[in-house]
């Protein structure tokens, strides 16, 4: 392969140390301040947020639990758009979920067990996406409000369906008997965007918000029916209660469906009375165009119905297909990629009905999963009805037609003998080289126990602490892969494994701590994961790897952390598995990784945040010089009487009794430099 000369070769910054306070924390020469708070109001005639739970009209404020975002550039004026602007854009992020309590005056209420609309409709709105233009002046950035291009996209906005699925009997609900529209997005948490300027933004865990009813399965026909099989095998058991309890609102519109949707059960004569199909119009990656405040969001059916995390795109290639990779977070789920029917027209980067390019490169395509296998090698495997096992005859689950086969893609995958993952986050894709990124954040010994590890997901350990033991891969690992000859259409690939999260202090480095890492780099649980927009004038021919953990395992030893990567190629990796026992008698995998040891110069912790956040988003201006992230769930943990954080309030160094807000951040280098190097 092509030797790449990475430059820079060191990182330039002096590492944050681990730490517990209630504040961003960067390194010495950089700033940070707020942009863009729960609550922060994105039309004129909406009042500035109170930030004591009697705020109301979300569908005009910041949502909650911000996560993926990515930068959109304006002209210097007026709405076109125009991608080399690093001083005016659009921000487009997603918002995944609530912290509840804080919502509330007095946390969340419920008589008899039904919620109140006002609660639930606030709960609803304050998850979605966002639009927000931000510029930046000789005082800093600020978010634009009143913007006409400023937008929110909830759970009740109007979308459309898209791609093979559109208008199939599994789409069909009482609100859309056609199967062909539906209503809102909810649990978005990666993203990705597109070369013809549109953000992707995925659907989770969405099947959380569901409630099923005790009895449900005997009702869809028995155990074994085909769509309780898809239910169980998607996360909503019958009984399941569904989250914050949305379908129990009695609206004061007796006809609205809004919240009644959010029960699954199929209690009307028949799917086209009830809502029974609703959990099929969740799961999907779904295209919006920021420039476009008028156009609904499409869901993009093509793309496969999982817990997507992530869709990031391949580099394109005119002539060549584009593919999109795309992790499903959840313990033992699949790596998928989807490859376009259309080979890339260069033209179409520019096109002014962007929406229509999508329709073009995101309907018809092939969708594959993934097969990791011993010797480094792996395989996309097609998910295409017909083909591999996935016909009517299949005897585990038969599928009708394509549309089946995407709506219920995991289960296409269990056919296929995809390999089960240790819950795969975020994809990204190096910009110079095509390799591409994938974050295992974690998995337990239940899912991931010694007899069913694997060479892509090689770790099972035990805690040599006192009364802790069998604890799977509790600090995860980032794969990577190199498709063969560099081609978003390659059915097969090379992969290692770049690194492995550890806790530098721990025994047993053979199996903890496998890529060196030491106090100024350890973590745990990587879950963000995004490449530096490539600066050629800079000299930066390998572009930076910034890493975002969601921890559990973890926050004994620090809040939740952002590091920066000078990651090298695929190849330089590849971790070696030998079974034998251990010290303590335990027999487990042995691995020893001969490859690149992280060290300091090339791998470096850039931010600590505050109590009881995650970091989610991260991207930058096009000249590198500002980044943006985002801050999720400060004061996750906490409640009205210990609000755990009071972050972003906190961020000057003062104290604060506020309640705790997610938050986009801006951070700039002093020097006006590029943020990282
Ligand atoms: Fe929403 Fe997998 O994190
Ligand atoms: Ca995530
Ligand atoms: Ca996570
Ligand atoms: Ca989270």
């Amino acid at each position: 392969q092509t030797t790449i000369t990475v430059t820079p070769a060191v990182l330039g910054f002096t590492a944050v140390p681990k730490g517990f306070d209630d504040l961003v924390k960067v390194p010495d020469g950089y700033t940070v301040s707020i942009l863009y708070r729960l609550g922060d109001p994105i039309d004129a005639a909406t009042p500035a947020f109170a930030n004591n739970g009697t705020d109301t009209g979300f569908s005009k404020r910041a949502g909650d639990h911000h996560d993926a975002l990515y930068y959109y550039g304006l002209a210097a004026t007026g709405n076109a758009r125009d991608d080399n602007n690093s001083a005016r854009g659009l921000l487009v992020m997603n918002h995944e979920n609530i912290t509840q309590v804080y919502l509330h005056a007095n946390g969340p209420t419920s008589t008899g067990g039904i919620r109140p609309e006002a609660e639930v409709l606030k709960e609803m709105e304050c998850h979605g996406v966002s639009v927000i233009e931000v510029t930046r002046s000789t005082a800093g950035w600020n978010y634009v409000q009143g913007s006409t291009l400023n937008r929110r996209t909830t759970p009740l906005t109007p979308v459309s369906f898209t791609g093979p699925a559109r208008g199939n009997a599994l789409l069909s609900t009482r609100f859309s008997t056609a199967g062909t529209d539906g209503r809102g997005t909810v649990n978005n948490c990666a993203n990705g965007f597109s070369f013809w300027g549109t953000y992707l933004t995925c659907e989770e865990n969405w099947a959380g918000y569901f409630r099923r009813a005790a009895g449900d399965n005997a009702v869809r026909g028995g155990a074994t029916a085909k769509d309780v099989v898809s239910l169980n095998r998607y996360g909503i058991p019958e009984g399941a209660s569904g989250s914050y309890g949305w379908s129990t609102v009695v609206p004061a519109d007796a006809a609205s469906t809004v919240y009644a949707r959010w029960n699954a059960s199929a209690t009307g004569a028949s799917a086209a009375a009830d809502f029974r199909n609703e959990p099929n119009q969740f799961g999907w990656v779904v295209e919006l165009d920021p420039y476009d405040p008028t156009k609904a969001p499409r869901k993009r059916t093509a793309l496969g119905r999982f817990g997507h995390e992530g869709c990031w795109p391949s580099n394109v290639v005119a002539g060549r297909k584009p593919a999109f990779y795309m992790g499903d977070d959840a313990r033992g789920e699949y790596l998928y990629k989807f490859v376009s029917a259309q080979p890339w027209v260069a033209a179409d980067a520019n096109a002014t009905d962007r929406l229509a390019i999508g329709d073009k490169y995101l309907d018809a395509g092939t969708l594959y999963v993934a097969r990791f296998a011993a010797d480094g090698t792996g395989t996309w495997l097609p998910l295409v009805f017909g083909q591999g096992g996935l016909t009517a005859s299949n005897p585990s689950y038969p599928f009708a037609d394509q549309a089946d086969v995407l709506v219920n893609a995991r289960l296409a995958g269990d056919v296929l003998g995809a390999t089960k993952m240790d819950r795969p986050e975020w994809t990204a894709v190096n910009p110079v080289t095509g390799e591409v990124y994938l974050t295992l954040t974690n998995n337990n010994a239940t899912v991931r126990p010694l007899a069913g590890t694997d060479a892509a997901n090689p770790r099972h350990y035990n805690d040599p602490r006192a009364g802790v033991a069998q604890r799977g891969n509790p600090n995860g690992h980032i794969i990577r892969l190199k498709e063969t000859g560099d081609s978003s259409e390659a059915t097969s690939f090379n992969w290692d494994i770049y690194l492995f999260g550890a806790d530098s202090a721990e025994a047993d480095a053979n199996n903890v701590n496998i890529s060196g890492l030491d106090a100024s780099n350890d973590f745990s649980s990587p879950d963000g994961l995004w490449f530096a927009r490539p600066q050629n004038a800079s000299g930066l021919v390998n572009p930076l790897l910034w890493i975002q953990t969601d921890d559990g395992a973890f926050t004994d030893r620090t809040n939740n952390q952002m590091l920066v990567a000078i990651p090298g190629r695929v190849g330089d990796g590849a971790a070696k598995v030998i079974t034998n026992t251990g010290a303590d008698g335990t027999t487990r995998n042995q691995l020893t990784y001969p490859g690149k040891a992280a060290t300091q110069a090339t791998l470096k912790r850039f931010l600590v945040g505050p109590k009881g956040c995650e970091l989610t988003g991260v991207d930058s201006t096009p000249d590198g010089r500002t980044l943006f992230v985002n801050i999720q769930h400060p004061g996750e943990d906490g409640n009205l009487t210990t609000l755990q954080s009071s972050w972003p309030a906190t961020q000057g160094g003062g104290s604060s009794t506020a309640r705790p807000r997610s938050a986009t951040i801006v951070i700039t280098k002093n020097d006006g430099g590029i943020v990282g190097l």
